[in-house]
């Protein structure tokens, strides 16, 4: 897959390290300054000043929660002999991708993130978890840790001072669900992958019941540019993100762009629309968020905006559809993820998504019933306020509901019908029957 990139390069933190050839070359890294964020921090400052710089900066979780990420680290027990720094590399969201392009093209950036990191809360083991179809990924990564270990990057006295790590790459089996981080703890520790009841939270009782700080890829790649920046620099470039663009734009990418950048705007460093289509709708952060519409083009797409419009960032995943594309059916093949990838550990996800995704297959295949909308809100509501164990089953709701509301008459319409609108107006436009 190529990617672009739509930043001025002087204001790109993430993506310079991942353009032409990329930074996966430790040479190619250290030219391009890298490691030097990680020499600064273990030489100069205390790991509680790491702390307080990361908390300043305002970086925030990117592995869809949006945690402010010192704020967790501190939640980590100082007097703790074992504790473990465990990166979330699962990325089974559909259609978010910007995590495996940091793998592939820039893996000693998460390396520096993650050497800083284990630093500030005082960890001597880091795991990185990548999910199995990350084949380049994973041989990238290995290659990266290899090549900073021989040159002293990680192993024993880093930079000469008193603090070692040693950083091992573990595969998953492939499971949407291994991204939910007690879940990816438990298929760590060699189980099935499967939600954990929480508390303890991993940060008092993770990996192995030890302390463990638990980050997202990205997030930890923004370390080196928090340390090297200062909090006030970084904050004030945005912040910074990089936002996974798919569908029915020109240019379907990742891009860095500072968080808050309008969705219009958004989708015109994608290239824009395809030529004579209009804006129909789009998910903003990933297919577990609500689906937004034209009148929300404007929307800044950050945390508490995208909140207020009804919706969220997630994992900062910008799908875009235009009038080609049939909403019911979207959302229909959101609902059959979700049923695919439950666990089956609760009833309301494992059953619920069975039900949704029959009610969709009803109404595809013609043989829908006006009160199938009822069930179809009905049986969402049912994954909702807590009776999910975890936040997968509440995945479904978001995009479901909101198609109901601003997307109804399509689903009327099939039923009526027996028809897709959409696909009678393409066809007619295309001249056929
Ligand atoms: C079903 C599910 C899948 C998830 N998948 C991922 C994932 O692939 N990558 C990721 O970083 N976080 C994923 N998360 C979020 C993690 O549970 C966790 O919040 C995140 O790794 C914390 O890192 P951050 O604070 O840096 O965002 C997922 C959550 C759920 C509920
Ligand atoms: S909500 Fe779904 S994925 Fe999460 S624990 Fe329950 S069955 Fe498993």
């Amino acid at each position: 897959m190529t990617f672009w990139s739509g930043t001025v390069a002087a204001e790109s933190i993430l993506l310079r390290f991942t353009e032409g050839e990329g930074t996966a070359d430790l040479d190619a890294y250290l030219r391009a300054g890298g490691y030097q964020a990680a020499r600064t921090a273990l030489t100069t400052l205390a790991p509680e000043s790491v702390i307080d710089i990361v908390e300043q900066s305002g970086l925030r979780g990117k592995g869809g929660a949006g945690f402010p990420t010192g704020r967790k680290w501190k939640f980590i027990p100082k007097g703790a002999p074992v504790k473990y720094v465990v990166v979330n590399g699962d990325e089974a969201e559909p259609c978010t991708f910007k995590d495996h392009l940091l793998l592939e093209r820039a893996p000693h950036l998460l390396l520096e993130g993650i050497i800083i990191t284990a630093y500030a809360v005082g960890a001597q083991r880091a795991y990185v978890y990548v999910r199995r179809e990350g084949y380049l990924a994973r041989e990238r990564l290995e290659q990266a840790v290899a090549a900073a270990e021989q040159r002293g990057f990680l192993g024993d006295k880093i930079f000469g001072t008193g603090f070692s790590l040693q950083v091992v790459v573990h595969t998953g089996a492939g499971a949407y669900i291994a991204g939910e981080e007690t879940a990816l703890l438990e298929s760590l520790e060699g189980r099935r992958a499967m939600p954990r009841a929480r508390p303890p939270f991993p940060a008092v009782a993770g990996l192995y019941g030890k302390p463990t700080v638990i980050n997202n890829v990205e997030t930890l790649c923004h370390v080196p540019a928090v340390i090297r920046l200062g909090p006030e620099a970084y904050s004030a470039l945005g912040p910074p993100a990089l936002f996974s663009v798919s569908g029915h734009v020109r240019r379907p990418g990742v891009y860095e762009l500072p968080l808050g950048t309008r969705m219009r705007e958004m989708i015109d460093q994608a290239g824009g629309l395809r030529p004579g289509r209009r804006f129909k709708a789009a998910f903003p952060g990933g297919s577990s968020s609500a689906i937004l519409t034209e009148a929300h083009l404007d929307v800044p797409m950050d945390y508490e905006p995208l909140q207020q419009a009804g919706s969220m960032l997630g994992s900062a995943s910008l799908i875009v559809m235009d009038d080609t594309a049939c909403i019911v059916r979207t959302v229909a093949r959101g609902v059959d993820f979700y049923k695919e990838e439950s666990c089956g550990k609760c009833t309301p996800c494992r059953e619920g998504t069975v039900w949704l995704s029959q009610i969709f297959e009803r109404i595809l295949g013609g043989r829908g019933r006006m009160e199938d909308l009822d069930l179809l809100a009905h049986i969402s509501g049912g994954l909702k306020g807590g009776t999910c164990f975890c936040l997968l089953g509440e995945s479904v709701p978001p995009s479901l509901e909101a198609s109901l509301r601003h997307f109804r008459h399509e689903y009327e319409h099939h039923i009526r019908t027996g028809r897709c609108d959409v696909d009678d107006a393409v066809g007619a436009a295309a001249g056929v029957a």
